[in-house]
Parts: C-alpha cells; structure tokens; sequence
C-alpha cells in the first residue's frame, strides 16, 4: 500500500491557529490559575514568563525547524538527521521518546478533558443550580468516584479526538481549529470582561503581577518550567508533527513567537477571568486543581441565573480548548503510522485511539477502583503515586524535560550550523547568533538542572 500523502497547512495564519490551539489548553485554564494561586501570585508568573522567553521560543524553533525540515513525523524526522551521526543512537531514542510521550499525556489529559465534557454538560441542564453549601465539592468527589462517568467521558473524548484526526489534516485538524479557536477567544473575552466588571479586578492584578520576590525557592522555579513546558506543548511531538506540514515560505522564529504569545497570553486572561470573580466571592483561590471544577460552580451559582449560562460558556471554554490540544496529542503517532507505516489514516487513528482508550481505563480507574495500586511503589520516586501518577510523572515530567535537554543538544551540536541556519531564514545575524547560543548552552544546562532537581 502507498504511504499517506504528506499535507501541508493551507496558510502561515492556520497552522498558528492549529498551534496555538495545541498549546492553549487545560494547561492555561484549569492549571495555570491554581498553580500561580498555590505558587504565591506574581513571582511564580514572573518566572514563568522568563522561562518562556528563554527557554520555550528557542525550543518552539528548534522542533517546528526539525519537522519543517525532514517534512516527516517526530520519529522517522530525528532518525532522518542522526543518520550520519555518532550518537545514532541516543537520537533513535529520542526519536521513540517524542512519539511515545505525547500518547502518554494523552492518557491522562482524555479524563480531564471528560470532566469538562461532563461539567459543560451539567451545566447545561442545571445539575449545578441551587447549589447547597458543600455540594459542590461533594459533585466533584462523585466524579471521581464513578468509574462509569469518567470511563464514559472519556470515551467520549477519545472518540471525538480520533474522529477528527482520522479525517486527515485539512478536512480534520484545520477546519476543527477554524471553528473551535475563534470561538474560545470570543467566549474567553466574554468571560474576562464580566469577571472585569463584576469582581475583584484590582486585586487579581496585583496577584498576578506583583511579585514578592521573598518567594522565589527552587521548587517554584521547577513548578514553573513544568508549567511552561507542558503549556506550550514542548517534548512531546506536537510541535514537531506540526511543523512538518509547514512550507518553505513561513518564518519559523515568527510562528514560535507567536504561538509564545498567544499561550502565555491566554494563561493570563484565564487568570483574569477566574480569579476576579473568586476574589469577589471571597471563595478560597487556593483550592488546587479543584479551583475550576469546586470553586467555580459556587460562583456561578451566587450569580443567579446568568451564572448558568456563564458556567456553560466556561466549561464550554475549557472543552474547547481540551479538543485542539488533544488532536495534536494523537497525530504524531497517527502521522507516523499512515506516511511511514502501511496504515490508512483513519485506521491509524482508530487502533492508536483503541490502545490509548485501554490505558486510559486504568488511568481514570486509579482515582477509584485502582486508587491503591502503585504500580512502581518500589522505587523511592514513585512512592505513593497510582497508575494515573506515574504515567503522568513519566510523560510530563520526565520525558517531556528530558526531550527538550536532548533536543537542544541535538539541534545545537549534531545538526549541521548551516541547516540550521538556513532554516530559520535570519541570516548569520545577532538574532540567529542569539538563538543558536540559547539553544547549545543555555537551555541544555538549565533544562538539565532543573531535570536533576526533579528526577535525581
Ligand atoms: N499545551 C497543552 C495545554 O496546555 O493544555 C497540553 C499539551 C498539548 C501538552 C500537546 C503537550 C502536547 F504535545
């Protein structure tokens, strides 16, 4: 059988729509504001920011540069260019690390994302109406208490997910995007100038951009390269995949700027869409990952009827944003199985879509059933986690870092300067000159410090 055709996006401005969308998602608007609450407000976004700029724009080139220019998926893209190097095979390696890692964040990120599903829909019919005290928290508990809702949900996810990405990329992932962005930027907006009007505006903006620089520790600087990697997609083949269906035409620095922006700005507004209306209603804001899904159905509740319909768009918002992340999360692993594989897409999709529901069983099984195995207890540094714990502590944490120390090793010392300079279009200037120094020294050796801290 012939080897999928090799599409490319139809513009610069869709693939930015398809790149954005892959990096604004729960990471933005379910994690981000609970982390900047539990990490002390403006420092831990004041680091963050740096991160982004220092580490996330340099890192964002580098692998929409080694997708653009193999025009391949992650794997057969990093064995393409460490063919004729010494280190063949720690880049084989990488290569495996960057089409595995994405499917395990997809394990866990499908149940969130059916939580979404699932809290979008109760909306609607007004399961969170006449909320009594406590009744909120209880609501999240028998989420995560019911093996059936969360395997449903999932499903649901999963199923929405392959849907699309097995209808290829122009008539799957671009049209999807299209819709889906515009329409959470305009529900975001929404919802940040409602919370502008009605909340605590004043406050929130000085949580968010004061910083109290008594509270930078180690941990927050490691809390916030975690955040910053996961949210913009890094070490985990999206971005790749991604650029592999750019043209020659498209400034690669521009796009990874833009994509940086776009994020770190969404992240932001999220922040100001929850925290005014949290600080308003004298709710905690430290709530932790319940913030979301406990704090603020009490608020939509408080605000009466339009809290209804503020609540939907909200979960809408958030399931929005789940669906453009979680195609990227399933297409380098598709990409690979159709254009270098002898699959058709669309099996691709459905056989990728069945192993990742089957694992994901376990992982939404371990909030409940499955809470007490700790499958790699044994370990020091798995200790106590479950099933969900160590799959997501392996691809988020460990994989995802370690690709990105690795990757910046192999653009910055394996490629070929010449390649790298012509693909990113910027001449032998200071910008290039910037870059590749970024790239060889500076983010090998902080990634791989803030790897020790967290692994070793
Ligand atoms: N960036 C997404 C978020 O912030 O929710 C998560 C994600 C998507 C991580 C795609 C990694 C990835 F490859």
């Amino acid at each position: 059988m012939q080897p999928a055709k090799h599409e490319h996006w139809s513009s610069g401005f869709t693939f930015l729509l398809a790149a954005v969308g892959s990096a604004v998602g729960l990471g933005n608007i379910w994690r981000f504001p609970y982390v900047v609450a539990e990490n002390g407000g403006g420092a831990f976004v004041l680091i963050y920011l740096a991160i982004v700029f220092v580490f996330g724009i340099p890192l964002l080139m580098s692998e929409l540069m080694i997708g653009r220019s193999s025009q391949k998926p992650p794997l057969s893209a990093i064995q393409t260019f460490g063919r004729g190097s010494r280190a063949k095979k720690l880049w084989n390696a990488l290569g495996w690390s960057y089409l595995l890692v994405p499917l395990g964040i997809l394990t866990f990120y499908s149940v969130v994302a059916g939580w979404t599903l699932d809290y979008a829909f109760g909306m609607s019919i007004g399961t969170f109406n006449n909320l009594e005290d406590g009744a909120s928290a209880s609501m999240f508990q028998d989420l995560l208490q019911s093996p059936i809702k969360l395997v449903f949900w999932m499903t649901l996810s999963i199923g929405i997910t392959v849907g699309i990405v097995a209808r290829g990329l122009k008539s799957g992932l671009e049209q999807t995007v299209k819709i889906l962005m515009p329409a959470l930027f305009v529900i975001l907006i929404i919802l940040v100038l409602y919370a502008s009007i009605t909340g605590d505006f004043a406050k929130s903006f000085a949580f968010m951009f004061e910083p109290d620089f008594s509270k930078i520790t180690p941990e927050l600087v490691l809390m916030a390269a975690g955040q910053a990697f996961f949210s913009l997609s890094l070490g985990s083949g999206a971005i790749m995949v991604y650029g592999s269906y750019l043209t020659r035409d498209i400034s690669i620095p521009k796009m990874a700027v833009g994509v940086a922006l776009a994020d770190s700005g969404v992240a932001l507004l999220a922040g100001f869409a929850i925290f005014p209306i949290v600080f308003a209603f004298g709710v905690d804001h430290s709530a932790g990952p319940g913030l979301v899904f406990v704090t603020l159905p009490i608020v939509f509740n408080d605000m009466g009827g339009i809290g209804q319909i503020f609540g939907v768009l909200f979960f809408l918002l958030l399931a929005f944003a789940a669906v453009t992340s979680t195609i990227s999360l399933l297409e380098p692993m598709v990409a690979q199985l159709s254009e270098e594989g002898t699959f058709k897409r669309a099996r691709a999709a459905i056989y990728s879509g069945a192993v990742l529901w089957v694992v994901g069983v376990f992982v939404a099984l371990s909030n409940n059933i499955l809470s007490d195995v700790h499958p790699l207890g044994f370990l020091p540094l798995f200790e106590g986690k479950t099933i969900e714990g160590v799959i997501e502590f392996l691809s988020a944490n460990v994989f995802m870092l370690l690709n990105g120390l690795l990757v910046s090793v192999f653009v910055g010392w394996s490629i070929k300067r010449t390649v790298t300079l012509e693909e990113m279009g910027l001449g032998d200037s200071v910008l290039f000159k910037i870059w590749f120094m970024l790239v060889r020294f500076v983010v090998p050796l902080g990634v791989g410090f803030i790897f020790y801290d967290v692994v070793l």
